[in-house]
């Protein structure tokens, strides 16, 4: 795991943990929801607020990070459908969570490359909660100096400008509720102190407010995540009001009323429990597609059928972009170009579990 404190560890560690401890005690059990939002975003002792978690040494690694060809490829199909829209003037590039800020960079030296006018009109903007990874994002696009600012939520994007949005795999860091179907009934399911300092699962003792599926059997669950919906709500009237285009690339799935605990932690690339070591993994669900483009379809705003990314990939050419880019690599950058489009495309990888969905007003 990428630490750039290794000898404060313990320190936040305990921070988290105490914290959460204190707050039990107090208040008793906290829900799913709000042991995330406190693992990934507290502003002292939160996962993404505290390191840059990606690459070999990091804990996890995402599509732009396995290839440039990712953004690249993305890149060009954006700027297709910008110029199919008559290529409205003053474009606001936005990405949510950018993380190293890869694909924007990468989104970008196509932009100069094939659409000098986009590149020329446009600015970027940055939707980040992260200050260690916004820093890093500022590392990686220092050639755009002057162009990119950033926003510590999609209310602060401009205005009065069509907005090009890209957003991979930031649905899934965004907190969500789970509830458990126990002796007929629907409980939200929460956070308590367990054994040896650790945490475990508990029920919570409201009766859930929402509407939730029926005829569960004893032991099912269902997830909800009210940040993602209430960011797509956000961000469709946006585009209705302002014009615009957005991608959303996530693991997910495309049925609103899916049973299934999807709740993970990643640490080193392995698979960790969420509820050890509170704060120092990565914990993520899977994405509600189908509730997201309801909420799109709620704004008038048109949704695209929700794909794989393999099958997008594929249809927006990468196996020939990949092509001609090994026709002129060496031998090891061949190869190394061969597994990336392997890895973010084939089924038994990255190209069924994530999925992909457009919306264009
Ligand atoms: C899994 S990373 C994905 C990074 C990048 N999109 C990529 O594909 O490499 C999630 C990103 O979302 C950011 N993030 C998480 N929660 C956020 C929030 N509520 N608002 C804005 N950014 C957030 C994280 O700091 C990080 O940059």
């Amino acid at each position: 795991m990428a630490r750039h404190h290794p000898d404060s560890k313990n320190k936040r560690d305990a921070g988290l943990a105490a914290l959460l401890r204190e707050k039990i005690a107090a208040e008793g059990p906290v829900a799913v929801a709000d042991y995330m939002e406190l693992c990934l975003a507290h502003p002292s002792y939160g996962y993404y607020m505290t390191r840059d978690p990606f690459g070999t040494r990091g804990d996890f690694t995402t599509a732009p990070e396995i290839s440039q060809v990712f953004g690249e490829i993305i890149g060009t199909f954006l700027l297709e459908n910008w110029r199919d829209m008559g290529a409205p003037e003053k474009p606001a590039f936005v990405e949510l969570g950018p993380g190293r800020g890869s694909l924007t960079a990468d989104i970008w030296r196509i932009a100069e490359k094939a659409a000098p006018d986009f590149y020329e009109q446009a600015d970027i903007h940055l939707v980040e909660i992260s200050p260690v990874l916004k820093e890093r994002q500022r590392e990686t696009l220092a050639h755009l100096k002057g162009k990119v600012s950033w926003h510590d939520s999609i209310d602060d994007l401009p205005q009065d400008r069509p907005l090009i949005v890209m957003a991979n795999e930031f649905f899934d860091a965004l907190p969500i509720r789970q509830f458990v179907m126990e002796k007929g009934a629907w409980r939200e399911r929460g956070v308590t102190t367990g054994k040896n300092k650790g945490f475990a699962f508990t029920l919570l003792p409201e009766k859930p407010e929402m509407d939730l599926p029926k005829r569960v059997k004893d032991g099912g669950v269902f997830e909800y995540c009210p940040a993602a919906e209430a960011i797509m709500q956000k961000l469709a009237a946006k585009i209705k009001a302002q014009r615009g285009l957005c991608l959303v690339i996530d693991y997910g799935h495309d049925d609103e009323w899916a049973i299934g605990d999807t709740l993970q932690a990643l640490s080193a690339h392995q698979h960790a429990d969420p509820l050890w070591d509170p704060g120092e993994r990565d914990i993520t669900a899977h994405v509600n597609f189908a509730v997201l483009r309801k909420a799109v379809q709620a704004a008038g705003v048109y949704a695209t059928d929700v794909i794989t990314q393999g099958d997008f990939l594929r249809s927006i050419g990468i196996e020939e972009y990949a092509g001609n880019l090994r026709r002129q690599a060496r031998p090891e950058q061949a190869k190394d170009l061969i597994l990336a489009v392997q890895r973010l495309t084939s089924a038994s990888e990255m190209g069924r579990l994530f999925k992909v969905m457009g919306l264009s007003a």
